[in-house]
């Protein structure tokens, strides 16, 4: 079975992306990236590729060269699946806000609503790929509604979940460490969907890269990578306390530790916090799907990897109102990135957001800088919270676009996302126009502390 036509739907950070190199690499195969978000599909189409909505060094490249020959953007939900063999869902699955799971749970309306409209438009056979991050056993609920709502044409469901990292997008997706796809694989007809699905791959994976399995190891296997990541995170964070406090140094420890072979050095950095609209909603659902299941030892046991990480994030903040001489009210602070990490304009769940409110609770003024964030996207996610009104953040938060002009008369600057222009700013220049004592705070060990305290800056360091 060749594959000519294919449809995603959900035009964000994942299906974007996703997308634009599946349609690079298979120049012969239509893909159609549908969205109902008709401010994100004119920016995708916006003719300067520069100005497309998602961020990730080499996309727009990647965008200019595809777009307009096999590879679209779209608000025609419904002509792009009646078109499609093969749909893709790169929905949202956030976390539960209201009802049974409140918290915790994945939100699967999106995912539903998908499949009644896959179910209601489709009139002949189809591929539904899940791409989306989902609860184990979720594909078991798509295809109840896609058999029995549909109009009696067949579906194979493959799980196809996605590995990429924000900020390196595009290099994950050339060279993925491995594409997994999961599917029904007992039946002839699942393993021609799987095969089908293996082939688009196999344009630029070698073949030894592309994993099948079950449908159900596939879903699980993605919630198990992000929470294995996660919990390094916490447990490097959680070890840069004690550093803190007996005169260890968190990135000695960490050098020291990943030099073993077996613990490897990926993913061992301190910091103020890990952040992204992925890691805390799929631990969430890993504990809330343990929890269901009865398993509450497996679920304390993850939910151990949050707790640590909001205590990281608060732990910073609550470092520098204590170092800022037991108050920041009325004192102006300078927050170098808003960005989760570097390299993308993604804010979901950044740390930035949260040391900021604690920071704005204590009365402080906020100036932010960060290079590829807009300023209402800020704004949003501050308001988000509903810590105060949006008004007063408004009036309590400045957004400004040099990191020069943030600092200037601040009480102190904090780096929270770890964007290399930091490290080639002119420190001098920060040192001079800052008050006196100048506290530099830095959430990301970016900075190199010798030639800062040379400076004349009281210097703080996660982990140090
Ligand atoms: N962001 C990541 O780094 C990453 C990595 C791997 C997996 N994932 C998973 O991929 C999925 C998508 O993540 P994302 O970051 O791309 O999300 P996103 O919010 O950037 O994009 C989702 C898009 O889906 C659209 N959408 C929602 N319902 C729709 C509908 N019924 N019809 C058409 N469009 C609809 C939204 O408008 C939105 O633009 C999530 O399950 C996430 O967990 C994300």
């Amino acid at each position: 079975m060749k594959i000519k036509n294919i449809c995603c739907i959900g035009a964000g950070y994942v299906g974007g992306p996703t997308m634009a190199v599946i349609a690079q690499k298979c120049p012969e195969v239509n893909v159609t990236v549908v969205d109902i978000n008709e401010q994100r599909i004119s920016a995708w189409n916006d003719k300067d590729v520069e100005n497309i909505p998602i961020y990730e060094p080499g996309l727009s490249e990647i965008v200019r060269e595809a777009r307009g020959r096999n590879l679209f953007f779209s608000t025609d939900v419904d002509s792009a699946i009646d078109q499609a063999d093969m749909i893709f869902i790169s929905v949202n699955t956030p976390t539960k806000t209201y009802g049974i799971g409140k918290g915790m749970a994945a939100d699967l309306k999106y995912i539903e609503l998908c499949a009644r409209q896959i179910a209601r438009v489709a009139k002949d056979d189809k591929i539904v790929v899940e791409k989306s991050t989902l609860p184990v056993r979720t594909a078991q609920a798509l295809k109840n509604i896609l058999d029995h709502t549909g109009n009696g044409v067949n579906f194979q469901i493959l799980s196809n979940p996605e590995f990429l990292a924000e900020g390196t997008a595009i290099d994950d997706l050339l060279y993925p460490d491995r594409v997994l796809i999961g599917g029904d694989i007992d039946s002839d007809e699942g393993k021609e969907a799987v095969n089908a699905l293996v082939d688009v791959y196999a344009h630029w994976v070698e073949k030894d890269h592309i994993l099948t399995t079950n449908v159900w190891s596939s879903e699980l296997s993605k919630l198990t990578a992000n929470a294995f990541l996660a919990q390094r995170v916490s447990s490097i964070n959680a070890m840069s306390e004690l550093c803190e406090k007996t005169g260890a140094d968190v990135n000695e420890v960490a050098k020291a530790v990943g030099m073993d072979t077996r613990i490897g050095s990926k993913f061992l950095k301190s910091s103020v916090g890990f952040g992204g609209s992925c890691f805390q909603k799929d631990i969430l659902n890993l504990v809330y799907i343990s929890k269901s299941m009865g398993l509450n030892e497996v679920a304390d046991y993850w939910e151990q990897v949050i707790i640590m990480n909001d205590h990281q994030k608060r732990r910073f903040a609550a470092n520098m109102v204590r170092t800022l001489f037991n108050t920041v009210s009325g004192k102006k602070i300078a927050l170098l990135g808003w960005a989760f990490k570097k390299d993308t304009n993604d804010t979901r769940e950044s740390a930035a957001i949260y040391v900021a409110d604690y920071l704005l609770n204590e009365q402080a003024e906020i100036v932010v800088y960060d290079p590829k964030v807009k300023t209402e996207q800020i704004y949003a996610d501050l308001d988000y919270l509903n810590t105060r009104s949006s008004e007063e953040n408004r009036k309590r938060v400045t957004v400004v676009n040099s990191p020069y002009e943030a600092s200037r008369d601040s009480h102190a600057v904090a780096v929270l996302t770890e964007w290399d222009e930091f490290l080639k700013l002119d420190w001098q220049k920060i040192h001079e126009s800052m008050l006196k004592p100048a506290f530099l705070f830095d959430g990301r060990r970016l900075l190199d502390r010798k030639t800062k305290e040379d400076i004349g800056f009281e210097f703080y360091a996660v982990g140090s």
